[in-house]
This record gives structure tokens, sequence and C-alpha cells, in this order.
């Protein structure tokens, strides 16, 4: 505990690892640095492809993954100027996600390590968002606080070092950018529907429209958003409330449960010396500011990535890459090329199953 991220220890600040991004709908690459500089990176995002669907489609994901990783690799690589041997390690994103893309990333991993005699590192991409705060601030010592809220998972941990997480919360239902994207779904208006619920709300009244707050004040420390969703959808099927007005309630809903479910997550483990976000949902400034707050009435230090960080990318995986090589130390191997891509992948196996959780657990 309390190592702070950025080693002073220039043998392993020179260390490098080749991140792969593959889970959801982004294809990346990255070239890590062990000081916690990007060195190069490519992130190719398929909102276009899936658009029109109003949400991922795992067969079109995967299969737009493995036209581009192999590309965007060599573009990595050369734009960077090395070549595999300058690199320590390949790291890639083996679960919890889109099974399709995982195993497109996972398998082209294991390949480059096999060729270049490389250690691969199969990372937990929700291990990826833990930690990325880290490679953003390298002053950020474990442990802290963290909310993680995106389009497929939300929930509050407790990051108490590399390979250690408590789970305090999880959703039973919804993530909460997927209740963003079903409200901006339901409102009419573009996927992602995160910005545009977030646009459209600046010119409504949070108060105009009575919306649930799921679990508020409950004992249960978990999050549900359905009933939230459900909610918005009565409100714009009864033509009695104005777009913006129903955003702007929705998202003033959505901020309260999140601070709600926090002050429990306080109550039962803290003090916390900081509180991080991370996740799309991050970019949002309703929940930024309302969790800036929180975190100043609890004398918590706040930090969040920089968007580029909050959402998928394949340098927090170089990263969370990074800190197992740091933490494993000399001789360390890595894991087997035989190791399976895992749709669901929980970071703390202790924590209960949460029904309806799915792969967000
Ligand atoms: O982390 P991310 O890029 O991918 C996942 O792992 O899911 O998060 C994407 C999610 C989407 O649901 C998107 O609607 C949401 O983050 N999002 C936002 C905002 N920007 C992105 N939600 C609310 N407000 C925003 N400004
Ligand atoms: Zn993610």
């Amino acid at each position: 505990m309390g190592s702070t991220a950025h080693t002073s220890d220039t043998r392993l600040a020179r260390r490098i690892v080749l991140g792969i991004e593959s889970s959801c709908d982004e294809t990346a690459v990255a070239l890590v640095r062990g000081d916690g500089t990007i060195i190069a990176q490519a992130i190719a995002s398929q909102v276009a492809e899936h658009a029109p669907y109003g949400g991922v489609v795992p067969e079109i994901a995967a299969r737009a993954h493995a036209e581009r990783l192999a590309p965007m690799l060599e573009k990595v690589m050369a734009e960077a100027g090395l070549g595999l041997a300058d690199v320590d390690a390949i790291a890639a994103t083996a679960g919890p996600g889109l099974i399709g893309g995982v195993m497109v990333g996972l398998v082209s991993a294991k390949a480059l390590a096999m060729a270049a005699g490389k250690p691969l590192l199969a990372v937990n991409h929700l291990e990826g968002h833990a930690l990325s705060p880290r490679l953003a601030d390298g002053a950020l010592a474990f442990p802290y606080l963290l909310l993680l809220v995106s389009g497929g998972h939300c929930q509050i941990l407790s990051v108490e070092g590399v390979g250690q997480y408590r789970r305090l919360a999880t959703t039973i239902d919804d993530a909460l950018g997927e209740a963003f994207d079903k409200t901006a779904k339901i409102l009419g208006l573009s996927y992602p529907g995160g910005p545009a619920v977030e646009r459209l709300a600046l010119e409504g009244d949070t108060k105009a429209v009575p919306l649930p707050r799921p679990l508020k004040g409950s004992s249960e420390p978990h999050f549900s958003f359905a009933g939230l969703k459900s909610a918005v959808l009565r409100a714009v099927e009864s033509g009695a409330h104005a777009p913006a007005d129903i955003a702007a309630s929705f998202q003033q809903a959505a901020v309260e449960c999140l601070i709600d479910r926090l002050k429990l997550a306080l109550e039962s483990a803290g003090p916390f010396p900081a509180l991080v976000v991370a996740g799309g949902v991050a970019a949002n400034k309703s929940v930024r500011g309302a969790l800036e707050a929180l975190a100043a009435t609890h004398g918590m230090r706040f930090t969040a990535p920089p968007l580029a960080l909050c959402t998928d990318n394949a340098a927090m995986i170089a990263w969370a890459g990074l800190e197992r090589l740091t933490l494993e130390g000399d001789g360390y191997t890595g894991d087997p090329l035989d190791f399976v891509a895992r749709p669901r992948w929980p970071l703390d196996p202790a924590a209960e199953a949460v029904r309806g959780a799915g792969y967000k657990a």
C-alpha cells in the first residue's frame, strides 16, 4: 500500500509494454513506458458500424477488430520507431467483454509474444480501467475508491493494490452508460447516447419530471437503472413533458443514485484518501461536478483520468501490464500461451454474484 504509480527506479521506468484492446467497439493499440509515457497509440471506434442498430452488434464488432488490428499494430510500432525486440511484454485484454472481439486481440497478442519470445500478459479489462488513473496521475497511491461507470460496467471498487480489488457495489441490471444510451434512444437522439443526453439536458429543468431514484437510501449497496429507464419511457409516452426536461431530470436522478451509493460505500469501507472516476460516463460534467463536491465534503482528493484514458483504450491495458511486471519482478514469464479468453471475469472473485448483472459482474 501507499506506493505511487510512476516508479523512480530508472530500469523499471524504461520498460515498454505493447497493449491491445478489443473487448467492445474500440480497436486500440498502444506502446507505454514504465515512467507513464504513452510512446504511441492508435484507436479506431466502430461507432459508425453499430449506429444503425442503436448498440454494439457482437459479430460486426469481432469482424471489424479482425480487419483493423494488424495494420494498426504496424502503424503504432512504425510511429514509435520500435520493433518487437524493444518491447518487454505484450499485453491484451483477455476479458470480460464480447468474446469474439476479445479473442481477436488475445490471439494476436499470443502470436506476437510467441514470435518475439516475450511474456504474454492477459489483462482484465476492468483492471485496465481501475489502474488507468495511475497512468495519468503518477502521484496517485493505493488505496483509492473507484467509481467505474461506462456502457458495460457500473461498479464501486476499493483499489487496494495491483491485483487487489474489493468490489463494493455493482449494478443489478443496466450499467449507467447503457441507461444513458437507452434514454437517448427513447428520446430519439443519436448513438452513443451519453453525450447527446448531456447536451439536451443543458436546456432542461432537472426538477420538471418526477423520476425514481432506484435503490436510493437502500442498505443494499448496489445500483439499479432499469426502473429509471422505464420511467423515462413512460414520461416520453405520456407526451406531457419537453424532451429537454426529461433528459435533465433523468441525468439528475442518475447523479443522485451515484452519490447515494458512493456515500454508502464510504460508510461501509471508508475513509479513502482519494476518489477516482473512470469509464465513458466520467465525461459527463454533472457527474464529475457531483463527484468533486462529494470528495470535497469527505476530505478526499478527486481525480479523473483525461477523457481519452477514461473510455476504452489500449494504453490502460499496457499500463496494467507494466504494473504487473513491476509487482512480479525479474524473471516473470507472464501468462501461459493457452490462456483462454473470458467473457466474464470479475475483478473481485470473492464478491457475491448479483442477480441480472451479466458480464458487468
Ligand atoms: O468506457 P466506454 O467508452 O465503453 C465501455 O466500456 O462501455 O463508455 C461508453 C459509454 C456509453 O454508454 C456512452 O453513452 C457513455 O459512456 N458516455 C456518456 C458520456 N460520454 C460517454 N454518458 C453520459 N454523459 C456523457 N457525456
Ligand atoms: Zn471499458
